[in-house]
């Protein structure tokens, strides 16, 4: 198996801003599924639901894991709320699931400077009604897939990275901010 830290969770969860603390205090690179796919399209994801509608961009998930299996190693990697079903997921590396309810999903997202941009980034998040359906029905799948799962509510991001390494037994480079 690939040594890959993936975080798995629903969107806006913190996946990325995690990614990113976690290769700092570890000392790896970490990218983001849904930048590769955004390069590898030339569009924004948004584009892509919009122009050739969900099973295209699932396809493309798929075919992203299937490349990350392959070409990276040593890395994190934050992914997609959905990417959770990407066959291969378990051969990326080690699969970390941050979880938190859908409240505070909301409320962290909600609070944000750029609440706006945040939520019209994401096509799944546009009715809430069927985001919070979305949310009930993937809890258990990512439950199913994780290796790890980690609680982020309230918590700071260089405190989540911190136990995730320590759970991991990866020794940190850094300490957390
Ligand atoms: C999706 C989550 C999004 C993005 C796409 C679909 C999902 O990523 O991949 O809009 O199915 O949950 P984030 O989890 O980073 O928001």
């Amino acid at each position: 198996m690939n040594e890959n830290i993936v975080l798995i969770g629903f969107m806006a969860v913190g996946k990325g801003r995690t990614a990113r603390e976690l290769a700092r205090q570890s000392g790896r690179y970490a990218i983001d599924c849904d930048d590769l796919i955004e390069s590898f399209s030339k569009m924004k994801i948004k584009e892509i639901f919009e122009r050739y509608g969900e099973p295209h961009f699932r396809r493309l998930e798929r075919e992203t894991g299937a490349w990350l299996e392959n070409h990276v190693d040593s890395t994190v990697i934050s992914t997609g709320g959905g990417f959770v079903n990407v066959p291969n997921l378990k051969n990326i590396g080690v699969v970390v699931y941050l979880h938190s309810d859908f409240e505070s999903i909301l409320a962290r997202v909600m609070d944000h400077p750029r609440a706006v941009k945040k939520l019209e980034k994401r096509p799944l998040l546009k009715s809430l009604k069927k985001a919070r359906r979305l949310y009930d029905s993937r809890l258990n799948v990512y439950r199913a897939a994780a290796d790890l799962e980690i609680d982020v509510t309230g918590r700071k991001t260089a405190d989540v990275a911190r136990s995730i390494l320590q759970q991991l037994g990866i020794a940190p480079l850094v300490e957390g901010k």
